[in-house]
C-alpha cells in the first residue's frame, strides 16, 4: 500500500472511502469530522447521519468502533468510516495507531482500493502533526499487513493500494509529510520482522536469515557480515557452534552496522536478538504440543534486523550495531547433549543441563563478542524463557533486566513511547547462586523455579569483568505472536521490539 501525503478537505477528497474521527462523548462533531457531517446533513434537516447515530446511542466513540455512512452522491467519496478514539482525556499516540488500523483494515474489507484519511490526534487530540501523522501512518501499515507467501490462490479481498493522508492546513502539511514518511519507515521495518517471523522454519534457516539480512543491508545502506561455521570456529564461538551442531542447517553470526558521517568511529550501541530459527529443544526435547510455535524463536533476531532497516532509512546520526546469532536447535546424532562441558568464546567453561537452554549459550557468545566495540550500551532481545510468559503473561509486556540504572531508564522511557511495554525484573545474586556448575564454571539451567531470573544472570555473567558496559535484556518471549488481529496487531507475528529499539536509538 502506498502512502500519499495530500492538502485538502477530508469530505471533497476523491478515494473509495474516507476516514474520519470522534472522541466518545462527543454529541456535536467539529474538526475533519464536523465537515464532513455538515456536507452529509440534508438542507433543512437539524442534524447529519453521524448526529443521529450519537443521538440514538448506536456509535458512541469508543476507541476501534466504527460505523460506515454511504454518501448516496453527497461526497466525493462513497463511503465515510468513523472510527472512535475513546474518551478524549485518555487519548495517547498509541490509540491513534490503534484507530487509524481498525479504519483502513475496515476499508480494506470492503473492497477499497485507495482509502483517504485525516490524522488522528493532530487537532482535539493535542499532539504535533508529526507525531499523529506517524502514528496513522503506522497504524494504516501495521493494521493491514498480511502473510501470504505461502498462499497459493491470490487473496482478492486485499487490493488496497493507497492510502491518502489528508491535511487541510497548508502550514501542516511538511510536518505531516515528514511524520507520515517516518511512520512508512518503521512500519515497514516492523511488518519486515513479522514476515521473517511468520516464515516457515524449512525455508527460513540460518543461512536464509543470513541472505535476507545481506540483501536488507545493500538496500538499505548498512554494511553487512556474515561469519559462517569455519569463522564462528575461528572466533572460538563455543556456544552457538554446539547449539548448532545437531542441524543440517549450520549457525550463523550476522553483523550489521549503522555507522554515520561524524559518527563512524564513535562507540556504538550494540542491539543483540537471539535467533534460533527452530528450537525443538534438541534432545532434552519439547512437547509436540504446539512445537510449530518454536520458528518464532528467532523473534529478536527479527527484531534487530527490522530496527537496523529503521535506523539506516531514517538516517540515524548515531553509530549502531546490530549482532545476529542464528541457529536451529536440533536432536541428531552429532547433538550437544546434557551433561556437555562446553568452551564458550569468553573462555567460560558452562556444564549443559539441558539443550533446550539453547538461547542463553549463543547469546552469551554474542554479549562477549560485542564488547569488541566498546559499546556505549547494549541491549539484547530474546525470546529466553516460558518462565517469563508465566511471570507477565502472553501478549502483556517483556521482562527487563539491566546492569545499570540510568540505561534502564533509557530502555523504559523508549518502552513508553513507542508503547512496547516492558516490566523490570531483578538481578539478585541469588540466581548467580543456582547455575554454579560442579563440572564447570557455569550451568546453563537452574531448573523450574527462578527460570527467569537465572537465565538473565547467565547473560550477565558474560557482560561483567573488566571491558563490561550498560546491558539490558528483554525477554520477549510472552511477545512473539498476536493470537487475534485487533487494533494494529495482526493475528500472528508481532514483530515486538523493532519500534522500542528505533526509538532507543533515536535517544527519545
Ligand atoms: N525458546 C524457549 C523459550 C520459550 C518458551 C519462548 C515458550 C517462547 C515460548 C527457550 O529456548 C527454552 O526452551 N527455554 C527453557 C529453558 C529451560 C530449559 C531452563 C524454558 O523456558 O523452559
Ligand atoms: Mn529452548
Ligand atoms: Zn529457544
Amino acid at each position: 500500500m502506498r502512502i500519499i501525503v495530500q492538502q485538502g478537505a477530508i469530505q471533497q477528497t476523491v478515494a473509495d472511502a474516507i476516514v474520519v474521527n470522534l472522541f466518545e462523548g462527543v454529541t456535536a462533531p467539529g474538526g475533519a469530522t464536523g465537515a464532513v457531517e455538515a456536507a452529509l446533513r440534508p438542507p433543512g434537516a437539524a442534524q447529519g447521519p453521524l448526529g443521529q447515530r450519537i443521538q440514538l446511542g448506536d456509535f458512541t466513540g469508543k476507541l476501534n468502533e466504527i460505523t460506515i455512512i454511504y454518501t448516496a452522491g453527497a461526497l466525493p467519496a462513497a463511503r465515510v468510516i468513523v472510527v472512535g478514539l475513546g474518551k478524549a482525556e485518555e487519548f495517547t499516540l498509541d490509540r491513534a495507531r490503534q484507530a487509524s488500523a481498525t479504519a483502513i483494515r475496515t476499508a480494506r474489507d470492503l473492497g477499497c482500493r485507495t482509502v483517504a484519511t485525516i490524522a488522528h490526534g493532530g487537532g482535539i487530540g493535542g499532539f504535533a502533526m508529526r507525531e499523529a501523522a506517524q502514528a496513522t501512518v503506522e497504524g494504516a501499515l501495521l493494521g493491514s499487513y498480511t502473510f501470504q507467501e505461502q498462499k497459493t490462490s491470490a487473496n482478492n479481498r486485499h487490493r488496497l493500494e493507497s492510502c491518502i493522508l489528508v491535511e487541510y492546513d497548508a502550514r501542516k502539511v511538511a510536518e505531516a509529510e515528514a511524520g507520515a514518511r517516518e511512520g512508512e519507515i518503521v512500519a515497514r521495518a516492523v511488518n519486515a520482522a513479522r514476515t521473517l517471523v511468520n516464515r516457515p522454519p524449512n525455508l527460513l534457516t540460518p543461512a536464509a536469515f543470513a541472505e535476507e539480512a545481506r540483501d536488507m543491508a545493500q538496500r538499505v545502506g548498512l554494511s553487512c557480515t556474515v561469519l559462517e561455521e569455519a569463522d564462528l570456529a575461528a572466533h572460538q564461538m563455543g556456544g552457538l557452534l554446539a547449539v548448532g551442531k545437531g542441524s543440517v542447517n549450520p549457525p550463523r553470526f550476522v553483523v550489521l552496522e549503522h555507522a554515520p558521517a561524524g559518527a563512524a568511529e564513535a562507540r556504538p550501541l550494540v542491539f543483540v536478538g537471539k535467533g534460533v530459527t527452530f528450537d525443538t529443544g534438541g534432545i532434552s526435547i519439547k512437547p509436540a504440543d504446539n512445537m510449530q510455535s518454536m520458528k518464532a524463536d528467532m523473534s529478536g533476531a527479527a527484531a534487530v534486523f527490522g530496527a537496523m532497516q529503521a535506523i539506516a532509512q531514517l538516517g540515524l546520526t548515531q553509530r549502531v550495531v546490530g549482532l545476529i546469532p542464528l541457529v536451529e536447535n536440533m536432536p541428531d546424532g552429532r547433538a550437544f547433549r546434557p551433561g556437555d562441558v562446553i568452551t564458550m568464546m569468553s573462555g567460560t567453561t558452562v556444564e549443559v543441563i539441558s539443550t533446550d537452554a539453547e538461547g542463553r549459550l549463543i547469546l552469551a557468545d554474542a554479549l562477549h563478542f560485542a564488547k569488541r566495540y566498546r559499546p556505549r550500551a547494549v541491549v539484547d532481545v530474546a525470546t529466553l524463557t516460558g518462565a517469563c510468559v508465566v511471570a507477565l503473561g502472553e501478549e502483556v509486556a517483556a521482562g527487563l533486566f539491566a546492569n545499570d540504572e540510568a540505561w534502564a531508564a533509557c530502555v523504559q522511557r523508549a518502552a513508553e513511547a513507542s508503547g512496547e511495554r516492558v516490566w523490570r525484573l531483578p538481578l539478585y545474586e541469588d540466581y548467580g547462586d543456582k547455575i554454579r556448575s560442579d563440572y564447570a564454571d557455569l550451568k546453563n539451567s537452574g531448573g523450574r523455579n527462578s527460570g527467569v531470573g537465572t537465565s538473565a544472570y547467565f547473560l550477565y555473567h558474560f557482560v561483567r569483568g573488566a571491558d563490561s558496559y550498560p546491558w539490558a535484556h528483554l525477554d520477549i518471549a510472552g511477545m512473539m505472536f498476536s493470537s487475534e488481529t485487533k487494533g494494529y496487531h495482526v493475528k500472528g507475528a508481532r514483530g515486538f521490539g523493532v519500534r522500542l529499539l528505533v526509538a532507543l536509538a533515536q535517544g527519545v
